[in-house]
C-alpha cells in the first residue's frame, strides 16, 4: 500500500484553492490503483490544539529532567508523527495568513518536528530522508521577484525550512497568486492571471500525484 497524507488548513468551506488542489492530487493519487490509499487531516475542521508544553519540542531523552507533560497531549503527538512517518508521500495546503501561516498549520508543525525523532539532532538516519512532499500554497496577492512585496511572503520559505532542511524531504512547492482577484473588485484585472496560475497549479499536482 502506498498511502498519501493529505493535510488541509484553509479555512475556507466554499472556494479554497487550496483545497481544490490537495483534492486533485488526490483524486490522480487513488486513481493509480487499489494500492494507493489517502489519509485526511484536515486541520481547520479538526484543529490541532497549541502546544502543550515546551518539552514537547524534544524526545523524553532529550527533555529537562522535571518536564511533566500531559500525557493525552503525548499521545496526540505520537498519533500526528506516526502518521507522518506512514506516509509516503506528503502534501500541504498552505494558504498564505497575513504574509505566513494560518495557525491551524503551525500548531502541527510544532507538533511533528522534533529534533531527535523526525528531524537531525542526534540520530544517524532521517527517518523522512528524500520522501515527496508538495506545499501549496494560495495567496491573496502577489510577491513577484522585484515587486514591492518580493520578500514578504513568510508562508512558504518556513515550510521548505521545516520539511525540506529540517526534516530532509523532496520538497515541491506550488503557489497561485493574487486568488483574490475574483472577490476584491480593485484587483479584477488580475483575474486572467490568477485563473492561469491556478489552473496550471492543480496542473503540476495532478501531474506530480501520477509520477511520484
Ligand atoms: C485570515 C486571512 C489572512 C490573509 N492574509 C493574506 C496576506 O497576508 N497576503 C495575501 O496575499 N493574502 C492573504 N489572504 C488571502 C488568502 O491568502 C487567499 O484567499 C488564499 O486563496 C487562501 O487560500 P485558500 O484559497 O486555499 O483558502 C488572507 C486570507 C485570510 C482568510
Amino acid at each position: 500500500m502506498r498511502t498519501l497524507l493529505r493535510i488541509d488548513s484553509s479555512a475556507d468551506r466554499e472556494r479554497s484553492r487550496s483545497r481544490a488542489i490537495t483534492a486533485a492530487f488526490a483524486e490522480a493519487w487513488l486513481d493509480r490503483g487499489p494500492e494507493f490509499a489517502v489519509v485526511e487531516r484536515d486541520l481547520h475542521r479538526q484543529p490541532v490544539p497549541h502546544l502543550a508544553d515546551a518539552a514537547l519540542h524534544w524526545p523524553p531523552r532529550l527533555r529537562p529532567a522535571d518536564a511533566a507533560v500531559p500525557a493525552e497531549a503525548e499521545a496526540l503527538q505520537q498519533e500526528l508523527i506516526a502518521e507522518l512517518l506512514a506516509a509516503d508521500v506528503l502534501i500541504v495546503g498552505a494558504p498564505m495568513y497575513n504574509y505566513s501561516l494560518p495557525s491551524s498549520l503551525k500548531a502541527w508543525i510544532d507538533h511533528i518536528h522534533v529534533p531527535g525523532v523526525t528531524a537531525d539532532f542526534d540520530i544517524e538516519a532521517h527517518p523522512l530522508l528524500g520522501r515527496p512532499a508538495v506545499i501549496v500554497s494560495p495567496r491573496g496577492l502577489s510577491y513577484d521577484p522585484g515587486s514591492p512585496t518580493d520578500g514578504w511572503d513568510h508562508a512558504v520559505p518556513p515550510l521548505q525550512l521545516i520539511i525540506g532542511t529540517a526534516l530532509q524531504m523532496r520538497v515541491t512547492v506550488l503557489t497561485t497568486s493574487l486568488t483574490l482577484a475574483d472577490t476584491v473588485p480593485p484587483l479584477a484585472e488580475f483575474r486572467q492571471r490568477a485563473v492561469a496560475e491556478f489552473e496550471a497549479a492543480r496542473a503540476e499536482a495532478v501531474a506530480l500525484a501520477r509520477q511520484l
